[in-house]
């Protein structure tokens, strides 16, 4: 067996073991255990950084060179996975489903293989480790650190069940949104059911908010502009009988332009508060920010393009969308780039029948590692 092959079936088997065991955000213990484990075992080093799961891995080339970042997140996801694969996972109700057993393995690789051909490196490469990109607030802890203060460009892959294995998709500007979250509260007033006229209904008050916060985008935002707003949950009420006195209800607002992320915090508020003064009741508006929009550097993207055909796989354009990725945290001071890696077409990432077919390991490790070694 070559070497090649040594690291296929190696990085196969951390796959199977990552796969069977899937931990939530913050909460990725032997996850990280298993990732120093390996480094250790291929004489990595790891930065001490005070991460309580997580860690960064550095590789220092011996070619003159900047300090540069790939991202690798680690957590899974509370579903109960669906698939018939003989390494599915073996804790009941998490999974994962997104793919970041791929990314974790990725990452390894990459060590490896930077590790090994430190001779051709450029700079020093940090591997991040990243917990919690499901709850939009690792890429935080990791900054909280100073690992990114030297740091000049950062890059970041996800796993793509929409291609094929051998597929990389790259696109110039942005590729996720800017992710934010509103919590509205509708106060009224409550009473008998048969009496509406003795009370403020927060339920008609809602609805009204609900119509009126949907004509932000069609009237206020620029109609080139990709942006939306979605109500995801409304709760209010104990029974059929009884005007409740309160309504809650909370969405997400997703945008691309700075300036929209903007205009629409302050028009989700005047909306909301309006519309309930109009009816005699009142809205509390809560505005929760999570990570900006990712936006992909030409130059950079233009690299990974270039590296990707050297390598035989076949560049199509990376789907924009309203999703988010954390991932921009670290792309807000400095250059990045963030591509999708083709893992077999199938079910979408974060269905309990998603998978990532094991074939893709090898190129998506060689693929990453070509990022930084010269040819
Ligand atoms: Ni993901």
């Amino acid at each position: 067996m070559n070497d090649m092959d040594t690291l296929k079936e190696q990085l196969e088997t951390l796959f199977y073991w990552f796969h069977e065991h899937p931990e939530l955000s913050y909460e990725e213990y032997e996850t990280t255990a298993k990732i120093k484990e390996f480094l250790i075992s291929h004489n990595i080093e790891i930065v001490p950084y005070e991460l309580e799961t997580g860690l960064v891995a550095v590789i220092p080339g011996k070619q003159d060179g900047p300090i540069q970042m790939l991202r690798c997140d680690i957590d899974a996801l509370p579903i109960i996975e669906q698939t018939e694969l003989s390494y599915r996972s073996k804790i009941e109700g998490k999974m994962h489903a997104c793919g970041h057993d791929m990314h974790i393995v990725a990452g390894l690789g990459c060590a490896v293989l930077l590790q090994e051909n430190r001779e051709k490196l450029r700079g020093t490469v940090k591997i991040i480790f990243q917990p919690a990109e499901e709850a939009a607030t690792g890429a935080e802890k990791i900054l909280e650190t100073d690992v990114m203060k030297d740091v000049k460009f950062a890059w970041g892959f996800h796993a793509d069940p929409t291609n094929p294995v051998g597929t990389i998709g790259i696109r110039e500007g942005y590729v996720t949104a800017a992710v934010d979250r509103f919590v509205i509260t509708v106060k009224g007033v409550g009473c008998h059911g048969a009496h509406p006229d003795d009370g403020i209904d927060p339920i008609l008050v809602s609805s009204a908010i609900v119509q009126a916060l949907q004509s932000i985008v069609s009237r206020n935002i620029n109609p080139f502009h990709p942006a939306l707003l979605s109500v995801t949950r409304i709760n209010a009420g104990t029974t059929w009988n009884v005007i409740p006195p309160e309504a809650f209800m909370e969405g997400t607002v997703r945008t691309l332009d700075k300036e929209d992320r903007v205009l629409y915090e302050k028009r989700v508020k005047e909306v909301a508060e309006k519309t309930a003064l109009a009816y005699g009741a009142k809205a509390l508006v809560e505005w929760i920010p999570g990570p900006p929009a990712t936006y992909n550097d030409k130059k950079m993207a233009k690299w990974c393009q270039k590296r990707a055909k050297e390598q035989g796989m076949k560049v199509v354009p990376e789907e924009s969308s309203l999703g988010g990725d954390d991932f921009a945290f670290f792309q807000e001071e400095i250059p990045g780039c963030y591509v999708k890696i083709g893992t077999g077409v199938g079910p979408t990432i974060h269905h309990p029948e998603f998978k990532v077919d094991p074939e893709v390991l090898l190129p998506a490790t060689k693929y990453l590692a070509g990022l930084f070694i010269m040819s």
